[in-house]
């Protein structure tokens, strides 16, 4: 993980470091630094801890420089100290680096062997010293970084300052992404378009194996051979450059109430609103494969259960949905008459990626459900499905999820019908209820008093559990994930039919249970789960819909009404209850809700 940036630029470079390192701080944040060059001498600041401590630093002891290059950190090798803070200095050389050097350990002893001494215990100091090295033996900076790279083995963005007359910065990319942004007298390299938001709005993105020089007018991009190449240069979407809390405390809360307008983005992009028809963009007949393989982390893999639901329900196409961890590793039988579908908010997830390509080197056709287009899944999909919700910043994702759910529930539709398991007055019924689940996420959302006062009691839990069956079970899954990331309570999220199967042991007065149950199918073996929990003295947490309400078991403390709606979009609308509660447990706590501890948004390592 971590967050990179390089700056050649015109105007003092410190505050805009920072300026790009707050936009970055969701890759990581466990430490800071940057560096710069003061009349040729490398200076550098750096501080453990969130970017307000180096901020501090700065304050006391500014650094006073055009170019420069920054980082923000989230600890692989070596802890979260300010001797392994980057940049990492060898002799004349600072580098920031996002991804881990595989073969550092046997570099660093053959450096050490050469009498080099190493300042840190990081991976990434080797990469300092081998350049150093290199120019030492009379290289130019750029053989030397080339021959650097040359020996590296592993995952790395890199930016790189030579101290000395030389006004450049150099960059590197293999496996997380670099981007390389154009500006008026001065260029810049960094983690991702967001991080490029305030200078410039032009930006181009390395391949693997990709490098760059940057000087105060132009880029220099190589491919891994060292032939020059050009990379198209595109324009971000004005999105990139805003990144505002608005009147809300934080983002996570912000993000929870742009959920009626994402979702509104999402499904507009998924569904003719005139002839009130899906539209799923690629070339993928929904009728002749034979099978769904979805890969993915954490949130992104519980929005792919929920696609599962839907789509085996209403279009009887079988899908299978995997962590991409164990995906990877364990050589799945998979057939070239299927489709891959990857979701990944951020496109940089390093196992979503490897189990992607493992899907494509095995001839699946491949999709891309991301948020980020420019991004390396997107890249490399046949086909891309953005969800249009806006760069999310909060490190618990929230409309990210709800707008892959949108479009998981569009996709269900299109392939049902595909498949003739619904004719086509039946479709425009399903997306008449897609388009208004904007409306009813608007009305869940306004329970946010409702379970406001339910948080007081939940954030004094040392344990919650949350049940649902069906789609809701997913739902439980989330539920308990993000009460877990942003409160540190723990939780488990359950089937409800497991109840019995162990989970059951847990009750106890001290348990609150939070259990999921819109009035649908399910609803009648929930309300026994519900009652055989009350009978041992379980606190439950019911969240349900008006009928539910109207037909839940005797003594059932009804908390959260959610809207009626249909089943299709039931988890849409469910899912604002669980975000709230857990956004709300952890400000009752006083945690720091945007960024969790020992977390990162975009997980660039394995
Ligand atoms: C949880 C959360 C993570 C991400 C996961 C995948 O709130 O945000 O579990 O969902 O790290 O990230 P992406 O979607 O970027 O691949």
């Amino acid at each position: 993980m971590c967050g990179i940036i390089g700056i050649v630029g015109k105007s003092p470079v410190a505050g805009r470091l920072v300026e790009s390192l707050k936009r970055l701080e969701y890759r990581g944040y466990d430490s800071a630094g940057v560096a710069a060059q003061v009349n040729g001498v490398l200076e550098r600041r750096r501080a453990p801890g969130k970017l307000r401590e180096l901020e501090a630093v700065l304050e006391r002891q500014p650094l006073v420089a055009a170019t420069g290059i920054g980082h923000t950190r989230w600890a692989t090798h070596g802890a979260p100290t300010e001797r392994n803070a980057h940049p990492h200095i060898a002799g004349r050389v600072a580098v920031v680096h996002n991804g881990i050097i595989e073969n550092f350990a046997e570099l660093r002893a053959e450096l050490e062997a050469k009498g080099r001494v190493f300042a840190s215990d990081t991976d990434t100091e080797v990469v300092a010293h081998l350049i150093d090295e290199n120019l030492n033996a009379g290289l130019e900076p750029l053989a030397a970084f080339k021959a650097t790279l040359d020996r590296l083995s592993g995952a790395y963005a890199l930016a790189v300052l030579v101290g000395g007359d030389t006004d450049v910065v150099m960059g590197a990319r293999n496996g997380p992404p670099l981007a390389v942004g154009y500006g008026d007298g001065e260029m810049f390299v960094g983690s991702d378009g967001l991080a490029l938001g305030p200078f410039t709005n032009r930006v181009a993105y390395l391949e693997d194996g990709d490098y760059v020089i940057i000087d105060h007018g132009s880029a220099r991009i190589f491919d891994a051979g060292g032939a020059l190449v050009e990379r198209p240069i595109k324009t971000l979407p004005a999105s990139a450059a805003v990144m505002e809390k608005g009147n809300y405390r934080h983002f996570m809360e912000k993000e929870i109430h742009d959920q009626p307008e994402g979702c509104q983005r999402t499904i507009a992009a998924y569904v003719d609103t005139l002839t009130t028809r899906t539209k799923i963009p690629g070339d993928i007949d929904f009728a002749k494969i034979d099978r769904i393989q979805i890969v993915a982390c954490g949130t992104a893999y519980i929005a792919g259960l929920l696609g599962k639901y839907l789509i085996e329900r209403m279009a009887d196409l079988p899908v299978d949905v995997e962590v991409a961890s164990e995906f990877r590793y364990r050589e799945p039988a998979l057939n070239a008459g299927s489709l891959a579908i990857a979701i990944s908010q951020s496109g940089e997830t390093a196992d979503t990626l490897a189990a992607f390509r493992y899907c494509q080197a095995k001839g699946m056709q491949s999709a891309a459900l991301v948020n980020t287009v420019e991004s390396t899944i997107a890249r490399e999909a046949d086909v891309i499905w953005p969800i249009h919700c806006g760069p999310e910043i909060g490190v618990a994702s929230t409309k990210a999820f709800t707008a892959q759910v949108a479009m998981l529930s569009a996709l269900a539709v299109a392939a049902a019908r595909q498949r003739g398991k619904i004719d086509e007055a039946e479709e425009n019924r399903l997306v008449r209820v897609l388009l208004e689940a904007p409306r009813l996420i608007a009305e869940s959302i306004n329970l946010e008093e409702a379970v406001r006062a339910i948080a007081v009691d939940v954030s004094k839990a040392r344990d919650v559990l949350y049940l649902g069956r069906g789609p809701m079970y997913p739902m439980a899954l989330e539920g308990a994930l993000k009460l877990k990331e942003i409160s540190y309570i723990h939780a488990e999220g359950y089937a409800a039919g497991e109840l019995k199967h162990g989970p059951i042991a847990l009750v106890d007065e001290a348990t609150p249970i939070v259990i999921l149950a819109p009035f649908d199918s399910y609803f009648e073996k929930s309300a026994s789960n519900m009652s055989e929990v009350m009978a041992r003295g379980g606190q439950v947490v019911f969240i349900t819909d008006p009928e539910g309400e109207r037909n839940a078991p005797a003594g059932a403390r009804v908390v959260v009404t959610a809207p009626k709606c249909d089943p299709l979009i039931a988890p849409l609308v469910f899912s604002a209850p669980i975000q709230l509660l857990a956004y709300h447990v952890a400000v009752q706590k006083g945690a720091d809700v945007d960024q969790p501890r020992n977390l990162a948004k975009s997980v660039t390592v394995e």
